[in-house]
């Protein structure tokens, strides 16, 4: 008997199909060693457990070749699972990834839509791989890499990308949602009965989404997101969506001309040795993921007067900037509301922890009224409306990575615990990270 079956109709193909002959079902057909995704629909009668005797086995776990991408997957590539790739055009997806295929050991195989087999191998010896181990497959359509994913039985399978794809009765051009949903509805499936661990590339619109419809990120295990400035070195790899492991972790990676290269002190990479201490540059101790961070933010103020002051961050949110100098305009005066504002965390980061407000409302407050804050300082803290500094999470772990980068003070929400070696300056309101800086109201 055939160890394929249908899901919806039952029956049995000779061969894995991504489509079943019979009935028309899209990714119906499984090997029997896999139970069917979601279960034989309306047929049986399922037997349900207590929770507690359900068994729970520590999920195998394969190493990708590098550390910061297994932390982000939460230990390293599950067999049988698929991870959606997305980021911009050029942050260096299929470069991570075909580094990732030849790095694990294998055996693997690289699907390129996007890319004829020459460009990739090209690529792969510029990068210095060995290519032993990953057997390169130049198609665009779907069946093909469903195929080759089980009758090779790969340990890892790269698909770049999964815009490219085509499947066989769908509608509509590569890169159309329909396409889009029917190549991840072939694939996910394949990658359960293969036990491949499958990654696929998923470009990213300019608006920021991963282009194609949002099943696509229902559909896999992991979506990861690669991101960073295309022209700065930094790359973060973070989890949006994980199943098998933490949301909460991010890898980076430096962007070179040999490839990307893991970054494990990122503190060194982000506060440059000869930074521009002065009025408006300011280091955060930041957490980001897990990880405690030291970052430099710089802010510049230009014009007076303007109507439709400019406000751009960036590495910063956007609109937690607009919210500071909000906040700065009420506190001390209505000037810095009619100026242009610009923002920027050093080193091409994209910050989302809080704990940088009060270093970038230092920045902004330095900036206008030429304070600086001491070159052996840090800064971190949340801002509120009313200009107090709310605490935040991981304060020891910021303060220690602040200790190691060689920092003696500093500023800190009231009732940060102490750590030896570093001074701590508590900070009760914004502007009292310059003591001479008085409030409009504490004037009245
Ligand atoms: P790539 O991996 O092709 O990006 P994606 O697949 O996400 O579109 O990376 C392309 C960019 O990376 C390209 O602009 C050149 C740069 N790059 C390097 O700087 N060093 C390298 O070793 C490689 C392979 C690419
Ligand atoms: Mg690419």
């Amino acid at each position: 008997m055939s160890e394929f079956r249908c899901g919806d109709c039952g029956a049995r193909p000779l061969r894995w199909e991504g489509r079943c002959s019979r009935c028309g079902a899209w990714g119906s057909v499984q090997t029997e060693v896999a139970p069917p995704a979601g279960g034989v629909r309306g047929r049986g009668a399922a037997v349900a457990r207590p929770l507690g005797e359900v068994a729970t086995e520590p999920l195998p776990r394969r190493p990708s070749g590098y550390l910061e991408l297994d932390r982000v997957l939460g230990g390293g590539l599950v067999p049988g699972s698929c991870v959606l790739v997305g980021g911009e055009p050029g942050i260096g997806k299929s470069t991570l990834l075909l580094a990732a295929c030849a790095r694990s050991g294998g055996p693997s195989l690289y699907a390129s839509g996007e890319e004829a087999a020459d460009q990739v191998a090209l690529r792969a010896r510029r990068l210095g791989l060995g290519g032993e181990s990953v057997l390169l497959l130049e198609t665009n359509d779907t069946a093909q890499v469903a195929e080759a994913l089980l009758s090779i039985r790969p340990a890892v399978c790269v698909v770049d990308s999964v815009q490219t794809l085509q499947t066989v009765d769908c509608e509509g051009a590569p890169g159309a949602p329909a396409q889009v949903r029917a190549a991840a509805e072939v694939l996910v499936p394949a990658a359960r009965a293969s036990g491949a661990a499958v990654l696929l590339v998923g470009q990213v619109t300019k608006e920021g989404g991963l282009a194609g419809p949002r099943t696509l990120e229902h559909a896999v295990d992991t979506v990861l997101f690669f991101e960073g400035d295309r022209h700065m070195g930094l790359r973060a790899l973070r989890a949006i969506k994980n199943r098998y492991g933490p949301t909460d972790e991010i890898g980076l990676f430096e962007m070179r001309d040999d490839g990307l290269h893991e970054v494990r002190e990122a503190s060194r990479f982000l506060v440059a040795e000869q930074r521009a201490v002065g009025p408006g540059s300011v280091v955060a101790a930041v957490v980001e993921g897990r990880r405690a961070l030291c970052v430099e933010v710089q802010a510049l103020l230009v014009g007076d007067n303007r109507t439709a002051p400019r406000r751009r961050a960036q590495g910063a949110d956007p609109r937690r900037a607009e919210l500071l100098v909000g906040v700065i305009e009420s506190l001390f005066s209505a000037e810095v509301g009619r100026r242009d504002v610009f923002a920027n965390v050093v080193g091409g980061l994209a910050v989302h922890d809080t704990g940088l407000d009060l270093a970038l409302a230092a920045a902004v407050l330095g900036a206008q009224w030429g304070r600086e804050v001491p070159a052996d300082a840090v800064v971190l803290g949340e801002v509120g409306l009313r200009g107090e500094v709310r605490t935040v999470p991981q304060l020891t772990g910021r303060l220690k990575e602040a200790r190691a980068m060689g920092f003696r003070r500093a500023y800190v929400p009231a009732g940060t615990p102490a750590l030896e070696g570093i001074t701590c300056v508590p900070v009760a309101r914004l502007h009292e990270v310059f003591p001479d800086l008085v409030a409009a109201e504490e004037v009245a």
